[in-house]
């Protein structure tokens, strides 16, 4: 055995939809937790993430680029380029513990769903189903169609986490920032990944404890 042959990275893809601060706080995530990462962005997510937050990720300087967008370097992430269908990530033979893709597209989520795959982030996203690998859609559009509500009951019929990116409000977000962290930290959570990146629900209200209208519903004095 070799010592990459210990890696088991966690697989991220990024697709064209809006909400790429939702893959930046992700990478934190997972890195923070000494994860490690192969991260793979569409052309399409290129174009939102440098739309969204300015940032650029070419394949040839994906490190410096990557460093700059998330803020995070080292050792623990590699890249692949979208369109090499030959790379690791391409086989079952290669070790991961799942496959995140946040945001995910109505676009790659019909791909996955069919099978028609047509780059690395969907032949990823299909060998993790096969492989009966953990994988993570976090999908953002509203509000759906036929088809896209019929390809994610086919993926969650196959095990795949269909996750619309919906923040809640119960963990006292007072930013953006935060709402983005909670939906990260929820995607951590079924990945099994510790972290600390929202106040998790206790069982106890705020300002709604203890009145007549908490009694009410919940029995509780
Ligand atoms: C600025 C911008 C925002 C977009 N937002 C979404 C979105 O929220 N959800 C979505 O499914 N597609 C969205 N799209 C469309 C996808 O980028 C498009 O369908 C693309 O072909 C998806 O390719 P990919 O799945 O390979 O990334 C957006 C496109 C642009 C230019």
């Amino acid at each position: 055995m070799t010592a990459d042959d210990s890696r088991r990275p966690w697989l991220v893809g990024v697709t064209g939809a809006s909400g790429t601060p939702y893959a930046a706080a992700l990478l934190r995530g997972l890195l923070d937790a000494g994860e490690a990462v192969d991260l793979m962005l569409s052309q399409a997510a290129r174009l939102t993430l440098l739309d969204e937050t300015g940032h650029s990720v070419r394949d040839r300087h994906w490190r410096t680029d990557v460093a700059a967008w998330i803020g995070r370097d080292g050792p623990a992430m590699r890249y692949w380029s979208a369109s090499d269908l030959a790379a690791g990530p391409s086989s079952g033979s290669y070790p991961t513990k799942g496959m995140i893709i946040a945001p995910a597209t109505t676009s790659s989520v019909a791909a996955i769903a069919t099978g028609a795959t047509r780059n690395l982030i969907h032949r990823a996203a299909d060998v993790t189903l096969k492989e009966r690998r953990r994988l993570v859609l976090l999908l953002r559009e509203t509000p759906f169609r036929l088809s896209t509500l019929d390809n994610l009951r086919s993926l969650a019929a196959e095990g795949a986490v269909v996750m619309p990116a919906c923040p809640a409000f119960y963990a006292g977000a007072r930013d953006i920032d935060q709402l983005v962290d909670f939906m990260a930290g929820r995607v951590l959570d079924l990945c099994g990944v510790h972290h600390d990146l929202y106040r998790r629900w206790t069982g106890t209200l705020g300002p709604a404890a203890g009145t007549e209208l908490w009694e009410a519903g919940a029995g509780r004095s």
